[in-house]
């Protein structure tokens, strides 16, 4: 099939690239000529895992081209997916003027049909608006369905997911989109594809990824639970995973969700809701349970610490998840300036994300990077881990104890078994196993 592509970020490059790798001819479209360049050179400009590989594949089989015309993608293509951001805007709604631009853009050089699919998070009733800004701008001789197709990828296993996907939504109110969608996927994937109304698959789409926050913010608060009274969060998350009903995903605690999806788009669900007068409150507070994660994590660091000020403090991740390099809405960017302002100096080692954090927080004397987790504990009172790469749960810890000036931890991912830690030699301080009695001034106070 002729696919077509606009906005080439992380979801657009995945999708031209897995869309590609499936046999179809893809032409993907970005404003920006410097990113276009790149990815015509075969060089991907995000880092996910399998992402270069197989763009380099199939631009040699000549399956996939970019560039900056928007004619050249509507020449090329049948179906047109619209990947372009959709960040939020200060008052929480999503903001949808770069899918808005590229419609317009693209109304005027509708020639014959065209299936126009939305595939960025988008909130529901989208595609109406869409409709009417195509058809002020469009010849209204001219022939299109705009359909939603949303997509569940995760940064870092971005390509299996497309690949292999749960299940794959096509949201259509026409036939002629419905056969098209089907089509492109019925025989590439096994998985089921459930096909509803536009409006519908919009919402699958935010109601996920909102359900999704609501598990962690859920396991969160249950691990604040287990550090009050002695438990343990992980033995109770992986006994609640065993009940089918429940699912073992999305149910570890520690410092929450971040990244450029879930917190938005519980925003921005919330902010639909409430245009139609429903006070989605259940998500306002699995928000408000999420933002209060940093700070815990920050109260242990100082009271294990005894106070930051003048302290060496090694932060080992900046990402907001493992094997990104993206660090949008990641604990770091709250972490690292409250340790500065409280006077601590700091080390930061991440393995994909310091350049990127270095655009949002610059170093200086106070905030250096570092280039492996060891430097970053040479000389540290405290090591504080704040992303689950697996290379963290591989380290040497009797070296990284060896470097450090105190043996203290504190871990805002649960990586390690406490008891483990402790035999090892470590203060080791976690979220939700229970220690929170362990340090003066945290945990229930004796009556
Ligand atoms: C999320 C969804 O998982 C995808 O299905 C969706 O397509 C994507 O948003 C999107 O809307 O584009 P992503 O943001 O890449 O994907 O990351 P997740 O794997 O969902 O993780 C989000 C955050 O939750 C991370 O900060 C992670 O550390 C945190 N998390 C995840 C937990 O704190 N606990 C868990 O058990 C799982």
């Amino acid at each position: 099939m002729r696919i077509g592509i606009f906005g080439t970020g992380y979801v657009g490059a995945v999708t031209a690239v897995c869309l590609a790798d499936l046999g179809h001819s893809v032409t993907a479209a970005d404003k920006d000529p410097r990113v276009v360049g790149k990815l015509a050179d075969g060089e991907p400009t995000i880092y996910e895992p399998g992402l270069r590989e197989m763009l380099v594949a199939n631009l040699k089989r000549r399956r996939l081209r970019f560039t900056t015309v928007p004619d050249e993608v509507m020449s090329r293509s049948d179906v047109v997916f619209l990947c372009v951001g959709t960040p939020p805007r200060s008052d929480g709604h999503a903001d949808l003027g770069q899918v808005e631009e590229v419609v317009r853009t693209i109304a005027p050089m509708l020639d014959g049909y065209k299936l126009i699919v939305e595939k960025s998070s988008v909130p529901a009733n989208t595609a109406t608006r869409l409709r009417s800004e195509i058809n002020r701008f469009a010849d209204p001789k001219s022939r299109y369905d705009v359909a939603s197709n949303p997509e569940f990828l995760r940064e870092g296993t971005a390509i299996h997911d497309f690949l292999h996907p749960d299940r794959i939504v096509i949201g259509v109110d026409s036939e002629r989109a419905r056969s098209l969608l089907l089509d492109l996927y019925r025989g590439s994937f096994s998985c089921p594809l459930y096909v509803t109304d536009v409006k519908t698959a919009e919402l699958i789409k935010h109601a996920a990824n909102a359900f999704l926050a609501t598990k962690i913010s859920f396991m969160n608060m249950v691990a604040d639970l287990c550090d009050e009274i002695g438990a343990d969060v992980v033995a109770v998350s992986q006994a609640l995973g065993l009940d089918r009903r429940i699912g073992r995903h999305f149910l570890d605690a520690g410092l929450g969700f971040g990244g450029s999806c879930l917190p938005k788009d519980l925003k921005a669900f919330v902010k639909v809701a409430a245009e139609v007068g429903l006070d989605f409150a259940l998500l306002r507070e699995v928000e408000r349970i999420n933002i209060g994660r940093t700070e815990r994590l920050l109260r242990k660091v100082d009271r294990a610490l005894d106070g930051v000020e003048g302290k060496t403090v090694a932060i080992l991740g900046a990402t907001f998840k493992p094997n990104t390099d993206d660090v949008r809405d990641a604990p770091s960017l709250r972490v690292i300036p409250k340790l500065k302002e409280a006077g601590a100096a700091l080390r930061v080692y991440d393995p994909q994300g310091l350049s990127n954090l270095a655009k949002m927080l610059a170093p200086d004397d106070q905030l250096r990077h570092v280039e492996s987790a060891y430097d970053a504990a040479r000389g540290a009172h405290a090591l504080v881990i704040l992303t689950d790469w697996s290379e963290f749960r591989e380290l040497d810890l009797q070296r990284i104890r060896s470097l450090m000036q105190a043996p203290i931890i504190v871990d805002g991912r649960n990586l390690f078994d406490p008891v483990d830690m402790r035999a090892q030699g470590f203060e080791y301080y976690t979220l939700g196993r229970g220690d929170a009695s362990l340090i003066p001034g945290m945990g229930t106070e004796p009556q």
